[in-house]
């Protein structure tokens, strides 16, 4: 079964083809990914209708990379599936579009898929899978939660953010700092040069028993530093409060995630969304997880961010694990939140 994958909910278009056979783990065949970031720098952050209109002009071709990359033609698909939400209305609707109309097209059925469980699938892609039942730090732009995984749709939510998302904290507090969009990869590259304990920053909901997240007010003390330091702050000052930050947002992600699974007994982490391209993040969740004896898997670094191959996936694994069903009804619906 050939199973393409269309990826358009915020700022990056993906496209990708992905091979189920049987019950085994599908096999990524080719994908294919178009990075909106240059366009919106510009603007500091993402602009909704620049999103969709970009996605209509990269999908096509990105779908027509995939097909010759992957050596297929059209009509070998199988099954369309595409990001049904959350994300950007008309980012979403655009995908939707593109998959239902080329699903008519064929006569192949159609499958929306949540963007979130694409990420929470996405290490089946790796070299090295996961088994059920894991625990999954979910760590994206919009989203931060802790999660027990079961088996394929079966999914219970151990905690989530109560206010910003993880990726979020990353982004605003590098703006406060004077970066660039997305502040994520930008706030950690200037972290390097900085020292952590440079700046004593909170740590909220570290010690309140739930698996429950705040980034809010790290947000606000990020904020009363800069105002402190005043705009003619120095570089080794800039650097030191980036590091005290990241090392903030990463001490909360790794100590819930270890009450996460102390909680549930599970021996299992998987990591996944944007945020889980972090490098200090991966090194001391590996550090904790090892003096534990809890393998964590990550995604390939390239399939961290958004993409297709993941939606492609998803789809992929429901559909093995008869979770789903395919259909004709291309009056396609996107769920934004
Ligand atoms: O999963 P994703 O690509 O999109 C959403 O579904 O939201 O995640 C994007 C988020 C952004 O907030 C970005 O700043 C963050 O992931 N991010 C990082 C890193 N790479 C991406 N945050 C910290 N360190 C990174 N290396
Ligand atoms: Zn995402």
């Amino acid at each position: 079964m050939l199973i393409l994958g269309v990826e358009s909910s915020c700022d990056e278009s993906g496209v990708a083809l992905v091979e189920a056979r049987g019950e085994g783990v599908p096999r990524l065949l080719a994908h294919a990914l178009h990075s909106q970031i240059e366009m919106h720098q510009a603007y500091g952050g993402v602009v909704p209708e620049l999103a969709s209109r970009d996605h209509i002009r990269r999908l096509v071709p990105l779908a027509r990379e995939v097909l010759a990359r992957a050596g297929c033609a059209a009509s070998q698909i199988d099954v369309v599936a595409y990001t049904r939400g959350p994300g950007l209305a008309g980012a979403l609707l655009v995908g939707a579009g593109l998959a239902c109309a080329l699903a008519a097209a064929l006569d192949r059925p159609v499958l929306g898929v949540h963007h979130l469980e694409g990420h929470l699938l996405s290490p089946f892609l790796g070299a090295d899978p996961p088994e059920f039942p894991f625990v999954a730090l979910l760590v994206s732009g919009g989203h931060t939660q802790l999660m027990r995984v079961d088996g394929v749709g079966r999914y219970e939510t151990l905690g989530e953010t109560i206010d910003d998302a993880a990726g979020e904290a990353f982004d605003k507090c590098a703006k406060l700092l004077g970066l660039g969009y997305p502040g994520g990869p930008q706030l950690a590259r200037l972290a390097e040069f900085g020292d952590p304990d440079a700046f004593d920053l909170p740590r909220p909901l570290l010690h309140n028993g739930t698996l429950d997240f705040s980034f809010a007010g790290l947000k606000t003390a990020v904020l009363t530093q800069v105002k402190r330091l005043g705009p003619n702050v120095c570089e080794q000052d800039r650097a030191n409060l980036a590091a005290a930050t990241q090392a903030a947002i990463v001490e909360v992600l790794v100590k819930k995630s270890l009450t996460a699974l102390r909680q549930t007994g599970l021996r299992r982490l998987v990591v996944a969304g944007g945020v889980g391209a972090n490098k200090l993040l991966r090194e001391q969740l590996n550090r904790a997880c090892e003096r534990r004896g809890v393998r964590v898997h990550y995604p390939e670094l390239a399939l961290c961010t958004d993409n297709g191959a993941m939606i492609a996936l998803a789809a992929a694994m429901r559909l093995q694990a008869g979770q789903a069903q395919a259909s004709r009804d291309y009056a396609f619906d996107v769920w934004p939140r």
